[in-house]
């Protein structure tokens, strides 16, 4: 096993997973998730935007059941408003249709009844593998017990390259989703974090109609769309006092973590203050050479 953390990470079917979190909840969701048709569910790769994408579609799905002045989201961290599949929470059988959920977990690992049997959606997100990398570093150095030493640049960069990363190689999982985007593009949305920073308005009614929930004409008028994105954006949500100072308890582990860290910078390209040449040009050279022919690529 290699690791960023205490718990180092095995291989189960070329993908990279801890064995009591994210392995166990795998089985889990094979063995025992019962998929329901109107089931939507957020799926990303940790680091790619997974607590924005969760205010977003919240806000947004729920949009006619709130206002924006005592929202929930104001009060409760988007990973409470959404919650992972992977951490097998038991009351799922009682959670009304349609239900929002999100999971870690590449395409090409999950059941059949999830896709290729059921008409459930995905919305899925991802963004430059280097700010990935970067914003996964600072991530993990946070979780990191205050005994043992920071994993530096140099030895996240090469894990990350190796594809020794949570749900990793990081490529694999884009491609998944990207080509079930493009076999099933009523079921699965796919999404650039870039793109998203660019045009939030465009993005978020992309999702509406995704989600089944197209924004109307006088919806767009009074200003719905804007309210939404000013709402989720990273400077309201890591202002909120409960996103600053709740924890998180992570799967059905021990594990821990301050809600304030998903909140870190919220930039594109804040690579360039950490990476340097050679390894721009290593990472580059993995995205360009596993992403030949697939049609997808990342800015710079
Ligand atoms: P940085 O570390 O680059 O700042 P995840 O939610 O998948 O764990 O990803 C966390 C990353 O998304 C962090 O990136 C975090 O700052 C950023 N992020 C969180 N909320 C955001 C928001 N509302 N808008 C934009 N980026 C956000």
């Amino acid at each position: 096993g290699k690791g960023w953390m205490t718990e180092h990470l095995v291989q189960y079917q070329g993908v990279w997973l801890t064995p009591n979190a994210a392995l166990k909840g795998l089985m889990w969701v094979q063995d025992h998730f019962k998929p329901r048709s109107t089931d939507i569910f957020l799926a990303t790769f940790p680091k790619t935007g997974t607590t924005w994408l969760k205010a977003l579609t919240f806000a947004t799905f729920n949009r006619t059941r709130y206002g924006f002045a005592d929202h929930p989201l104001l009060t409760t961290v988007p990973h409470g408003c959404l919650p992972f599949l992977d951490a097998c929470p038991n009351d799922l059988d009682g959670f009304p249709s349609p239900r929002l959920l999100s999971t870690h977990i590449p395409y090409t690992l999950l059941p059949n009844s999830m896709t290729v049997n059921q008409s459930c959606r995905f919305a899925y997100i991802c963004r430059d593998p280097k700010d990935v990398l970067v914003s996964k570093w600072l991530f993990m150095n946070k979780l990191r017990p205050k005994e043992l030493a920071p994993i530096s640049l140099e030895e996240a960069f090469e894990l990350f390259c190796q594809g020794i990363s949570h749900y990793g190689p990081y490529w694999d999982h884009v491609l998944g989703y990207w080509k079930a985007s493009l076999e099933t593009p009523e079921k699965v949305l796919f999404l650039k974090y870039e793109e998203l920073k660019e045009e939030p308005s465009v993005v978020v009614k992309r999702l509406g109609e995704f989600l089944g929930h197209p924004f109307s004409l006088q919806e767009e008028s009074e200003g719905v769309v804007e309210e939404i994105v000013k709402l989720c954006s990273f400077e309201n949500l890591s202002n909120l006092e409960v996103n600053k100072w709740s924890v998180l308890k992570l799967l059905s582990t021990q594990i821990t973590i301050d809600n304030r860290h998903f909140f870190r910078k919220g930039k594109v390209g804040d690579w360039k203050s950490y990476l340097t040449d050679e390894m721009v040009k290593r990472i580059n050279e993995i995205t360009s050479e596993k992403l030949l022919g697939s049609g997808l690529v990342f800015g710079s």
